[in-house]
C-alpha cells in the first residue's frame, strides 16, 4: 500500500529536521506531528518506541512513526541507554564527563529505534547504530542532547560540531530513517 503522507510524531524539532532532510533527499515529504507521548520505563528501546507509537495511533489515524534513541557507554555497562533522556535532564553533559573522569576507554554508541505504523494495523521497526567515543570536553554548539560529547568513529568532529547534513552521513537516526524511506519507496512500487 502506498502512503501519500507520512508523519513523524515528536516534540524534538532537531530530530524532525534530521529526518525531513533524508525524506526530501529521496523526494518524499515528511509531515510533523507535535505529539508528546508518555514514555514508559523499559530497558528496551523497541518496547518504548512501540508503546509510544500505539499512543499516537490511538488518537491519530494516519501513517506515522516515532523514534526512540539512547546513548550506550561501554565502561558504564551501557548506561544511560534507555534512560538517556532523564540522565540528560538531570546530570547533563558535564555529569557524563564527570562519571567517566580520565577513563581512557570512552567507547560508546547511539542506537535509534523507529516504530512505524499505519491505520490498517501494519507496524514495522527500523534501527540504526553509530559507534564512537565520548570526548574529554564539550565540543561544539550544534545539534542537541549529547551531540557535543559524542565523536563518531573515524571522524575528528563531534556531532555538536557538525551541521545536519554532516551528522546525517553517520548518525544512528539517519541510518534508521534511511531504512524506513527505502521500505516506503519499495512499497510504492507494489
Ligand atoms: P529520546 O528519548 O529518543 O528523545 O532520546 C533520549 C535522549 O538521548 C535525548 O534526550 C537526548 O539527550 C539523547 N539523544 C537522542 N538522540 C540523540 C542524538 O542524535 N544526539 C544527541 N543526543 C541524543
Amino acid at each position: 500500500m502506498k502512503f501519500k503522507e507520512v508523519y513523524f510524531a515528536t516534540t524534538n524539532l532537531h530530530k524532525f529536521k534530521e529526518a525531513e532532510k533524508i525524506f526530501s533527499k529521496y523526494g518524499l515529504n515528511l509531515k510533523h506531528l507535535n505529539f508528546k507521548t508518555a514514555e514508559i520505563q523499559s530497558e528496551n528501546l523497541e518496547e518504548i518506541a512501540k508503546n509510544s507509537l500505539n499512543q499516537v495511533l490511538s488518537q491519530h489515524k494516519i501513517p506515522v512513526f516515532v523514534e526512540d534513541a539512547g546513548l550506550f557507554i561501554k565502561v558504564l555497562n551501557g548506561f544511560p541507554g534507555p534512560y538517556s533522556s532523564y540522565v540528560f535532564k538531570t546530570i547533563g553533559l558535564k555529569g557524563i564527563l564527570n562519571l567517566l573522569g580520565k577513563t581512557r576507554n570512552r567507547e560508546a554508541f547511539f542506537l535509534s529505534v523507529i516504530a512505524f505504523g499505519s491505520p490498517s494495523g501494519e507496524q514495522k521497526i527500523f534501527t540504526g547504530k553509530v559507534l564512537g567515543k565520548i570526548t574529554f570536553k564539550i565540543r561544539g554548539l550544534g545539534g542537541f542532547g549529547f551531540d557535543p560529547i559524542f565523536q563518531p568513529k573515524n571522524h575528528k568532529k563531534t556531532f555538536g560540531q557538525m551541521n545536519v547534513e554532516e551528522k546525517n552521513r553517520f548518525s544512528h537516526r539517519a541510518k534508521a530513517v534511511k531504512k524506513l524511506v527505502k521500505w516506503l519507496l519499495f512499497k510504492e512500487k507494489l
